[in-house]
């Protein structure tokens, strides 16, 4: 039976519905939420998703901060800025894209953004308190990708789960957020020995690589809940995940299409994250 489709799109949608109304509610007593997008350089596909946050933020009520800074921004230059963003009143987040140019400290960076203004997650300080089970801003993608493991309706604890990956921004996160549900979680890599032997025990599969394709339907365990981090642009100019649509969808029980299943989750928790912000600033 071919596996039911997690429609992220609707998700965020409809959760993003939801903070609209939140967003309103805080205008009639006067907060109006703001997050500051820090972008250096001037790198493509940065470009591209900082303008479409900045959108988000616009259709939610939200005010967008936009900050462009040149290539050849100095570490002080930046780092004055973020000092100047913590300090402003009516910024409830603070978001620096990444990667940074080259030459720019981006450890140093994040760890001076307040962790109160961290929605992006990536502060120690927010990371610490996943790892300890402390209050604090969960980085966006993991946040939605835990969500729409939620919506299958299909229970966390005790379950097999595997996250193949480990960066900061998702995969350490990740596993991190379903050890806290319970799950018995394994984290692969690309030092993995026999990664398909891992994944093939998986009732729960995350796939954030960044390598089109590379998880094909024989690695996936039958009834699976299978979640597709990858955005992988190819040369014909298609957007593709890092599972083999084609021959995963026939074997797993749930499946994130690309585009269109963890992308506009990552917005949308973002989003709440800052509105979380704003509202406690009220
Ligand atoms: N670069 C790639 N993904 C992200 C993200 O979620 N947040 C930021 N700030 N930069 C990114």
């Amino acid at each position: 039976m071919a596996a039911t489709l997690i429609d992220g799109k609707a998700i965020a949608r409809e959760i993003r519905e939801g903070l609209k109304a939140r967003c309103a509610a805080l205008a009639a007593r006067g907060v109006t939420p703001g997050l500051a997008v820090v972008l250096v350089g001037e790198d493509a596909a940065s470009q591209i998703y900082v303008r479409n946050k900045e959108r988000a933020c616009k259709a939610t009520g939200i005010r967008s901060v936009a900050v462009r800074l040149p290539a050849d921004t100095t570490q002080e230059a930046l780092e004055d800025k973020i000092r100047a963003l913590n300090d402003d009143a009516t910024v409830d987040g603070i978001l620096v894209q990444l990667p940074l140019p080259a030459g720019l400290d981006e450890r140093r960076v994040l760890a001076l953004i307040r962790p109160e203004k961290d929605v992006d997650g990536f502060h120690v300080q927010s990371m610490g308190a996943l790892v300890t089970g402390a209050a604090g801003f969960l980085s966006c993608t993991p946040k939605g990708c835990l969500e729409l493991i939620r919506r299958t309706g299909v229970p966390l604890a005790g379950k097999e789960a595997v996250v193949v990956g480990r960066s900061n921004i998702v995969g350490k996160p990740m596993a991190l957020l379903l050890l806290r549900e319970n799950a018995t979680v394994t984290v692969c890599h690309s030092r993995t020995a026999d990664l398909a032997a891992h994944t093939r025990r998986a009732d729960i599969l995350v796939a954030a690589v960044g390598r089109p394709g590379m998880i094909t339907g024989d690695m996936i365990k039958p009834g699976a809940v299978v979640i597709d981090v990858g955005i992988n642009r190819l040369e014909d100019g298609r957007v593709v995940g890092d599972v083999d649509f084609a021959s995963a969808e026939p074997v797993a029980g749930f499946l994130t299409p690309v585009p269109g299943g963890v992308g506009p989750m990552t917005i949308a928790m973002l989003l709440e994250n800052t509105l979380e912000s704003a509202e406690k600033r009220a």
